[in-house]
């Protein structure tokens, strides 16, 4: 049984994306507000450690989205220098949560944690004032297979130490992370990306290196993929929603000896999202589980508002672009061996393959 060839969900949410600064921003940030409403922004590139560069941050962020309808959630990044006063103020200037990211486990994580515990004090600040911690769930020493089995411990530690704090197991990638979300109490929740409900590690090395597919946590067995899948469409499901991870990179800092780790996949999230749904859902569900997935649980577990509005997904074929460029970069492609002229090129998730489904919005949205 298929989806209808044209239907319409609640404007989704989406609670995990890296919308970068300056040129990158500018190019990849509509493709954010052209499918959601509202997007929880990651603090780990640029930067964000204060409550005043948080709010700078967003009037850049702002600045740019302007013509959209449109709402950033900003985020802090937690480190050991971090202050419950801190994480206060960040709340008192509209913020929704801190990251909390291992030291070393993934790009703009040098100065991440390594001893969860001694956040404590933050944690309770944070469940005080109704921030929600998003945790990328990895433990930088262990192989990387089993990265995200490893941290599961320290997850539980903090649920189980602080009850009132609402807890993000962000971007799960096994079946067993799935099963611990799944069973776990109220306060834990999941984001899932496209990528892990579409890809295995052979989709990275298992036929040629393909870096534009590398991210943190990497994609892991099918039938991790498979459980993902199965927790995702599950009728009635409401502990995982939408978090695409979409995390751009310059193709230079992906194609070379030691590629970032970070898929641009904002371009065809909801297009993969929707595929998922129509392959895998339960027959007579479907919409109403993909917008519970996209539009709904997200924002249950927030405590937010449903956006207002909708978006249509039609079945409409369509290209992957092989890249997307800034201004600067076609300007820069006229003489390519004029580096100094700059510009970005990002390679998006799925280029140049067939994608089905086409999400657009209504004009209002973009006012
Ligand atoms: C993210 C990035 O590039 O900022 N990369 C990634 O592989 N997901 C960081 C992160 O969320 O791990
Ligand atoms: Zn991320």
């Amino acid at each position: 049984m298929l989806l209808p060839d044209r239907f319409e969900i609640g404007r989704p949410d989406n609670m995990h994306v890296h919308l970068r600064d300056d040129e990158r921003l500018s190019l990849v940030a509509p493709f954010t507000c052209r499918q959601f409403g509202r997007a929880v922004i990651m603090p780990n590139d640029p930067e964000i450690l204060t409550a005043g560069s948080l709010a700078a941050y967003e009037r850049r962020i702002r600045r740019v989205t302007d013509n959209f309808d449109f709402r950033p959630l900003m985020t802090l990044k937690l480190t050991h220098r971090t202050t419950p006063r801190e994480v206060e103020l960040a709340r008192e200037l509209g913020a929704v949560g801190c990251k909390l990211y291992p030291r070393g486990v993934t790009h703009g994580s040098d100065d991440g944690i390594d001893d969860v515990r001694a956040l404590d004090e933050v944690f309770r600040a944070m469940a005080g004032c109704g921030l929600v911690c998003q945790i990328h769930a990895e433990q930088a020493d262990s192989f990387v297979l089993d990265r995200e089995f490893d941290f599961l411990p320290s997850v539980l530690g903090v649920l189980e130490r602080h009850p009132d704090l609402k807890v993000v197991l962000e971007h799960v990638s096994t079946a067993v992370g799935a099963e611990f979300v799944a069973s776990g109490p109220d306060n834990i929740f999941a984001t899932v990306t496209p990528v892990h409900l579409t890809c295995t590690l052979d989709d990275i090395i298992g036929h040629g290196l393909r870096p534009h597919n590398f991210m943190c946590p990497v994609p892991k067995r099918s039938s991790d993929r498979d459980a993902l899948i199965a927790e995702v469409c599950k009728p009635g499901q409401r502990k995982f929603g939408v978090g695409t991870d979409s995390a751009p990179h310059d193709r230079s800092q992906k194609e070379r000896p030691r590629g970032c780790a970070g898929v641009f996949s904002e371009p065809v999230a909801l297009s993969v999202y929707a595929a998922v749904f129509e392959r895998w859902g339960a027959a007579d569900t479907k919409v109403a589980d993909l917008e519970r997935f996209c539009s709904r649980n997200g924002a249950d577990f927030y405590g937010l508002p449903y956006n207002e509005g909708t978006i249509t997904l039609a079945r409409d074929e369509w290209v992957v672009p092989t890249v997307y460029r800034s201004s600067r970069a076609h300007w820069g492609k006229e003489n390519p061996l004029d580096e100094a002229r700059g510009g970005v090129e990002i390679v998006p998730f799925l280029a140049g393959e067939v994608v089905t489904w086409r999400a657009s919005s209504p004009a209002s949205s973009e006012v």
